[in-house]
């Protein structure tokens, strides 16, 4: 806008500019693509995933971008004009929902390799992935930390149509402790002075770190309250943050709207997280009775990523995968699958979040078999990656079910997933937003 422009222009292009926000706001879930027009889908056997039946012989009507409606073959007459997409012998769900991802990091770099990436590195392998993560039929991921706000641009570009990409809700920089698990960089010494970016000691300097990230376009919160597996120097089991500042972070993105993941290894930094009111706890791999009973009865879910553990040992150290973290993880993965499964029998709330990016993007689906090897039925599985974690995510009304006014996303699979389910690792077609893309 130039300085000459009236009184009135600028008054209304501020109203303007605020309903265009809104709109932004809610772009990933009421925009259709230019060429979303209306589809019928039939054939395929369509798989409730709330109670796990199977709907034989019925047809799905989308229109821009949405389902407008589900009934048996019989019962209705196919709209005319459209595309008809024939799934004869397959099965239909809902597209996978993935909680936890990094879509601007992979491509084997690990330890000191990462400090080759720049960030506009970074952003050209987002897009890569980002199609990868949605041609592997997963049509919605949560993105829980990226430098830079890299992931905000991803998704602002998937969603205005630039590329192709799952649904994403991003995190930004994740809010750490110095020397912490979250955004610090501790490969390098003293001498070169580097700090992360979302390094913020201190309640005050947290709620700080929570309002640049909302100020920048974050859609949820990404903390750590203990040290990690992948980062140099820090402790799995030991707490980073105090309960104190845990709780400012906490109480600052609540009353801002926004969601709250804590990545937390050890028993005492998932407690933390729970008392401080974390939404879901990432990894959780030593959670104990007591971390069981707090998130079941604060309502928070668990986002354990069972399968990375057999990249890590596999494939890590060609990755550049530094020895500290390879001694870290053998002693992580066979605990966190261990308490994956008295988490499920306890009822707590799991959701499915993978951590791709430590391994390749578009392998998603992998972990579903592991977690049936490790205690959940196959609909059990599959719930955590649809309905749970729709709702979990705070878009239970949009995704995750086969429902008129849902967002038409689908994957379809040839056969019964419930008695196979890896055949999810190979999708036979994908549709997000009433476009296929598989
Ligand atoms: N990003 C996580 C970390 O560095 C990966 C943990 C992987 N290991 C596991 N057993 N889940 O801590």
């Amino acid at each position: 806008m130039t300085p000459h422009t009236s009184q009135p222009y600028r008054r209304l292009s501020r109203i303007m500019s605020a309903a265009a926000t809104i709109l932004v706001m809610s772009a990933p879930l009421f925009s259709a693509p230019a060429m979303a027009q209306s589809m019928v889908i039939k054939g395929a056997n369509i798989l409730d995933v709330t109670n796990g039946e199977l709907l034989k012989n019925h047809i799905v009507v989308v229109d821009d971008g949405r389902i407008a409606k589900v009934s048996p073959a019989s019962s209705i007459e196919l709209p005319k004009g459209g595309e008809v997409i024939d799934l004869q012998g397959q099965t239909l769900m809902p597209g996978l929902i993935d909680m936890h991802v990094h879509l601007t990091s992979g491509g084997g770099y690990h330890g000191y390799e990462r400090l080759k990436l720049t960030d506009e590195r970074r952003a050209i392998l987002g897009v890569v992935h980002a199609e990868q993560t949605l041609m592997a039929g997963f049509t919605t991921v949560r993105n829980v930390g990226a430098g830079s706000f890299g992931d905000v641009a991803l998704r602002d570009a998937i969603n205005d149509g630039d590329i192709p990409g799952p649904r994403m809700l991003v995190s930004g920089p994740p809010i750490g402790i110095t020397g912490g698990h979250c955004s610090d960089n501790n490969l390098l010494p003293p001498e070169y002075n580097i700090t992360g970016e979302g390094v913020a000691d201190g309640p005050w300097a947290a709620r700080a770190a929570v309002r640049r990230n909302i100020k920048y376009g974050a859609d949820l919160i990404k903390t750590c309250s203990t040290g990690g597996v992948l980062s140099k120097g820090t402790k799995v089991g030991a707490p980073q943050y105090t309960l104190e500042e845990l709780t400012a972070l906490v109480d600052e993105a609540h009353s801002r709207g926004l969601k709250v993941a804590s990545h937390a290894h050890g028993s005492e930094g998932i407690i933390n997280a729970l008392k401080a009111g974390a939404d879901t706890i990432e990894h959780a791999s030593f959670i104990d009775d007591e971390g069981i009973r707090l998130a079941i009865e604060n309502d928070a879910a668990l986002s354990m990523d069972i399968y990375v553990t057999e990249y890590i040992l596999g494939e890590g150290a060609s990755a550049g995968i530094l020895e500290e973290s390879l001694e870290k993880e053998r002693k992580t993965g066979a605990t966190q699958r261990a308490n994956f499964r008295k988490a499920v029998e306890a009822g707590a709330t799991i959701v499915y979040g993978t951590d791709a990016g430590v391994y390749p993007h578009g392998q998603n689906a992998k972990q579903l078999s592991r977690m049936t090897r490790f205690g959940m039925t196959p609909l059990q599985a599959i719930q955590s990656a649809t309905v749970t974690a729709a709702e979990v995510m705070g878009w239970g009304y949009e995704v995750g079910k086969i429902e008129a006014g849902y967002a038409a996303d689908f994957v379809a699979v040839k056969g019964n997933p419930l008695e196979n389910i890896e055949l999810l690792e190979e999708p036979a077609a994908v549709i997000k937003g009433g476009v296929r893309y598989r």
